[in-house]
């Protein structure tokens, strides 16, 4: 038990030391990287030099998005980032937009930040290293306690990477910003989803329902028309407008189940796609979790969520079947904090390609009016993976 204490600290020490170490060599690049800039900004100042300015700062976004993904690695969560364009325009409105985007006074902010801390720590961390060893090795050994010194390690490479993400983060009104040009794409999109979906109703309904009900409507009048004339007639002509009337009656179930499943109201999502599976033709599996298995009307995502899940596992599965060559494919269905998480995939051939089809771009659309977002993945040789996340209150 010990021996695995030790083991793990030791683990974690060394991966500590090797993000402290790519630190101190980043750092070494940032003298390199300041060098180029202040060389940048005389050539702009003398005007000769301008076009260096926007290459500069472009290596400068590439150094520090680096450091955002080292950061980001070491924390487990995203670091954002935020920058004007800087290849729109003439010469001189890219160097204004590399010398006025405050992306790089944030940067430059890191820059010489990094000089600093980056060496220091991986100091500290070759201090730390035999001084660890020492005084834990003889901590452990013989007073038999966990080690104190070596385990620090961590705390100096988790110091550095939340200093890192602090200088780097764009200011609250700029991520603010960003993301209501996000809202403001995503209502776009489901403008565009419903104006979509309107049509498709329309044309349902003009192609299927609306034309037996039409020729019902006449056949209607013939057998009125004939009734005293000729009953045996006006009979045939009752039947066959009988057969139309049943005809738009399937067609309207039909439109209803394009815009919201019975099944779903019946079944419950779980239900739902267990019954999709089951039509499916293929061997699928499917795993629930935190959902209820059955209609559980107090624990449900709100309609449209619940829709549009159902959708993205049809698309999936009929995907699977048409295309992929697999006799196996999977749905899994999760209750996040505040999502709905669904994942289809299957075993086949995989090179899925949203552009040759209308299918998963459909998905795209349906899943982004709802503020969720896709990620397929699909490799030739497979296998085909569509992950789907849909914000919602549960
Ligand atoms: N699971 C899969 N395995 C292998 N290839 C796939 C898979 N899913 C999709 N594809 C490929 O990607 C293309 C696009 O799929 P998409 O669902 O968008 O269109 P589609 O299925 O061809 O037509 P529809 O509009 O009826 O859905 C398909 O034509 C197919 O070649
Ligand atoms: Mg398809």
């Amino acid at each position: 038990m010990r021996r695995v204490t030790v083991r793990q600290v030791l683990r974690s020490a060394g991966r500590a030391s090797l993000h402290l170490v790519t630190g101190a060599g980043l750092s070494l690049v940032c003298y390199l990287m300041i060098g180029l800039m202040l060389v940048a900004a005389t050539a702009t100042v003398t005007v000769i030099g301008a076009g260096m300015l926007p290459e500069t700062v472009r290596a400068l976004r590439g150094l520090a998005g680096f450091e955002r993904r080292r950061t980001a690695a070491w924390l487990g969560s995203p670091v954002p980032e935020k920058y004007l364009p800087l290849d729109q325009g003439s010469l001189l409105e890219r160097v204004r937009a590399a010398g006025t985007d405050p992306g790089t006074y944030r940067d430059l902010r890191w820059l010489a930040a990094q000089l600093l801390y980056g060496l220091v720590l991986c100091y500290a961390a070759m201090v730390l290293w035999p001084l660890g060893l020492l005084v834990d090795g003889a901590w452990c050994g013989l007073a038999r306690r966990t080690p104190v010194l070596l385990p620090r390690l961590t705390d100096l490479a988790d110091f550095q990477a939340r200093i890192s993400r602090l200088l780097l983060l764009p200011s609250p009104s700029a991520r603010l910003s960003e993301r209501i040009d996000q809202l403001a794409a995503t209502r776009a999109g489901a403008v565009a989803a419903h104006g979509a979906e309107l049509r498709r109703i329309e044309r349902d309904l003009h192609d299927g329902a609306q034309a037996h009900l039409v020729a019902l409507s006449m056949r209607l009048g013939l057998a009125r028309r004939a009734y005293d004339r000729d009953p045996t007639a006006a009979r045939s002509l009752l039947d066959t407008a009988q057969d139309q009337a049943e005809e738009a009656l399937a067609e309207l179930r039909h439109v209803v189940r394009g815009i919201h499943p019975p099944v779903l109201t019946d079944r419950g999502l779980v239900g739902a796609v267990r019954a999709l599976a089951a039509g499916s033709g293929l061997e699928v599996t499917v795993v629930a979790h935190g959902l209820a298995d059955g209609p559980g009307y107090e624990s449900r995502a709100p309609a449209a969520v619940e829709a549009a899940a159902y959708f993205v596992v049809a698309e999936g599965l009929t995907n699977a079947a048409k295309h992929s060559g697999a006799e196996r494919a999977g749905v899994e269905l999760r209750r996040a904090e505040r999502a709905l998480r669904v994942r289809v995939w299957d075993e086949g051939r995989g090179g899925a390609d949203e552009s040759a089809g209308s299918g998963l771009l459909g998905v795209r659309r349906r899943v982004a009016a709802l503020d969720g977002t896709v990620c397929l993945t699909s490799p030739s040789g497979g296998p085909t993976v569509v992950e789907v996340e849909l914000p919602c209150v549960w």
